[in-house]
């Protein structure tokens, strides 16, 4: 690929310095994944331009109008610390007319929202767990037609925002305080899910029309104590002293009975495909030991940090970093946005 001007989009505070030394790992950790990008989109020759972003557009009207770019890197997760405006920001360039690697503006709105995505899903017929809504301010209804245990988690959160042991409840007295709990820790509405016991698999896919998925990932909930749920909470995702401590890590998943990983591969290209996706994806789901799978989410431009899920299983399948970014910028620049005509 010839050399590129690249203007990587980040939030304001987390342009990365070019190198990590006198950075402890939690200063690095904060912006682990713009390092990762930024470095890696140097080393391939190109003209690399960070740009931080928090609750203004002119900067990048401006950085674009100056001298645009051939691509913008989209590690965006937010405006204005709202998760559901990144989608507002990829229409924007849309209208500006400017490439942009990863999720479509449709396919990151559908997504991004669990309700609604689920509610796709299920049109398709694709499993995922019966689930209702606990709208902010409404009276809890419908639970009736749901079995124990269940999940409770935000609409629109992710990264395991609100998640922890006590958003699994096994009784209605538990339910409503969790309800509450993700009503006022999350500004939103809250979703209540049957809970799935099960392995816990992710799968990254890749492409626009001709998809890719990498091998199946798997949390391994190591040495857990017996008596936690096993879900990926927060502390389960961030905190690396826990991990540690009980061996907790993801890996690509081991002896899956016999046809499995070809039929979670399918039914993930099915949920992008549904639910409109373009770039690349991380498909979360759970796997019973009777061997059915269930669609937890589907993430949108999901963590490219080059030790995450997503670029660990492309190195698996072959694909290391450095090709990963080349191929997400490649689809970027393919896609058929409709100002292209
Ligand atoms: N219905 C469910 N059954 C079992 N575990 C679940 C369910 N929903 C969520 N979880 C657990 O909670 C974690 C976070 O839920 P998820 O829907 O993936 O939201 P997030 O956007 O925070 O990743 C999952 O990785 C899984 O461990
Ligand atoms: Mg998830």
């Amino acid at each position: 690929m010839s050399r590129l001007r690249i203007l990587v989009l980040v939030r304001d505070g987390l342009v990365p310095p070019d190198s990590l030394d006198g950075y402890s790992p939690k200063e690095i950790a904060e912006w682990k994944c713009e390092f990762d990008v930024v470095q890696a989109l140097r080393k391939l020759g190109h003209d690399v331009q960070p740009l931080g972003v928090y609750d203004d557009l002119g900067p990048l009207r401006h950085a674009i109008a100056e001298n645009p770019p051939d691509i913008a890197f989209m590690l965006l997760e937010e405006f204005h610390g709202v998760t559901a405006y990144d989608q507002a920001v990829v229409s924007y360039l849309e209208l500006m007319r400017q490439l942009y690697t990863g999720c479509n503006p449709l396919g990151m709105m559908l997504s991004r929202n669990k309700a609604l995505a689920k509610k796709i899903l299920l049109y398709h017929r694709i499993p995922t767990p019966h689930f209702v809504v606990a709208p902010r301010g409404r009276k809890l209804a419908g639970i009736a037609k749901l079995r124990f245990p269940l999940l409770v988690k935000a609409v629109f959160e992710d990264a395991s925002q609100g998640i922890s042991q006590a958003s699994v409840v096994r009784d209605r007295e538990a339910l409503e305080e969790r309800v509450r709990f993700v009503h006022e820790s999350c500004n939103g509405d809250a979703m209540i899910e049957e809970y799935i016991e099960g392995r816990e698999l992710y799968v990254g896919v890749i492409g626009n029309q001709r998809l890719q998925t990498f091998p199946i990932w798997e949390m391994d909930f190591g040495d857990m104590p017996s008596d936690g749920e096993r879900i990926a909470t927060r502390r389960i995702k961030w905190n690396e002293a826990y991990r540690e401590k009980y061996s907790i890590d993801t890996r690509a998943a081991r002896n899956l009975p016999d046809g499995i990983a070809l039929k979670v591969a399918n039914l993930c290209k099915r949920v992008y495909r549904e639910l409109s996706m373009t770039g690349y994806a991380r498909i979360d789901l759970r796997l019973t030991d009777d061997g059915r799978a269930y669609v937890l989410e589907a993430n949108a431009n999901p963590n490219l940090s080059r030790d995450e899920d997503f670029a660990a299983s492309a190195k698996a399948a072959g694909v290391d970093y450095e090709s990963l970014l080349q191929k997400i910028i490649q689809l970027g620049l393919q896609y058929p946005a409709p100002w292209k005509g």
